[in-house]
């Protein structure tokens, strides 16, 4: 008699992630942005499939094939972020902040390309924060974010953890070896309800696991 269990810690949860950076339009050709491959998202998105979730993975453009048995929402602007997941976190029991949110959207989007010479100043206004909305939600998911940091990273990610609201937050230090932007690569430390840890250096599908291994248990 050969007994096999699956075990998946994540069946009947429903997870949204946001993975890669956004798009802010200047003209039809040109637009502000921020640096991310999107890789630590879609391998978050990827890993909470297997563990067994439902999930829905809002993606800025980014260059990675929609992972297997996702849902996958493509979109531009952090606006339209914010939109695509509004109409879903309320009903999530797990909300993942990974993408490269651009922080500044330009003041005016032109309809006809600006044509290229000479200088001209570019005036930003701020975007909405989709992690600090999120966790804003009476009766709304869990919510784990990332903050890529160049220095006094765990300082930098305590501040933010509490200046969002959000349960956990995973903090990585971009300029570290094999811990950056287009790296297969991650090393985090999660800070949450039960203090900090530092997860060991693996590929982002191990460092995946490892943050969800830990935030399964704590879901409702
Ligand atoms: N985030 C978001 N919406 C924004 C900006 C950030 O949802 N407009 C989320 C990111 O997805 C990430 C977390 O917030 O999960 C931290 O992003 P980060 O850019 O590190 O934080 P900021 O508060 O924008 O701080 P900084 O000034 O360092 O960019
Ligand atoms: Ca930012």
């Amino acid at each position: 008699l050969r007994i096999r269990l699956a075990v998946k810690p994540l069946a009947g949860k429903r997870v949204v992630i946001t993975a890669g950076p956004t798009r802010e339009p200047l003209d039809p050709v040109r637009f502000v942005s921020n640096r991310s491959s999107g890789k630590m998202g879609y391998a978050l998105a990827a890993t909470a499939a297997e563990l067994g979730a439902a999930v829905t993975l809002v993606s800025g453009p980014t260059a990675l094939p929609d992972p297997v048995a996702v849902d996958t929402v493509r979109v531009e602007t952090a606006e339209e972020m914010l939109d695509a997941v509004q109409e879903r976190a309320a009903d999530a029991d797990l909300f993942v902040g990974c993408a490269a949110v651009s922080d500044h959207k330009p003041a005016e989007r032109l309809d006809r390309k600006r044509k290229g010479k000479g200088g001209f100043a570019l005036e930003l206004t701020p975007n909405p924060d989709i992690l600090a909305a999120v966790a804003a939600l009476d009766n709304g998911p869990v919510t784990l974010g990332f903050a890529a940091e160049t220095h006094d990273a765990l300082a930098h990610g305590r501040e933010k953890r509490a200046a969002k609201g959000a349960d956990w937050l995973a903090v990585n230090d971009v300029t570290e070896a094999d811990a950056g932007f287009e790296a297969d690569t991650n090393r985090v430390t999660l800070l949450g309800p039960d203090g900090e840890e530092t997860l060991p250096f693996g590929t982002k599908h191990e460092v995946a696991r490892a943050l969800l291994a830990r935030i399964a248990p704590r879901l409702a």
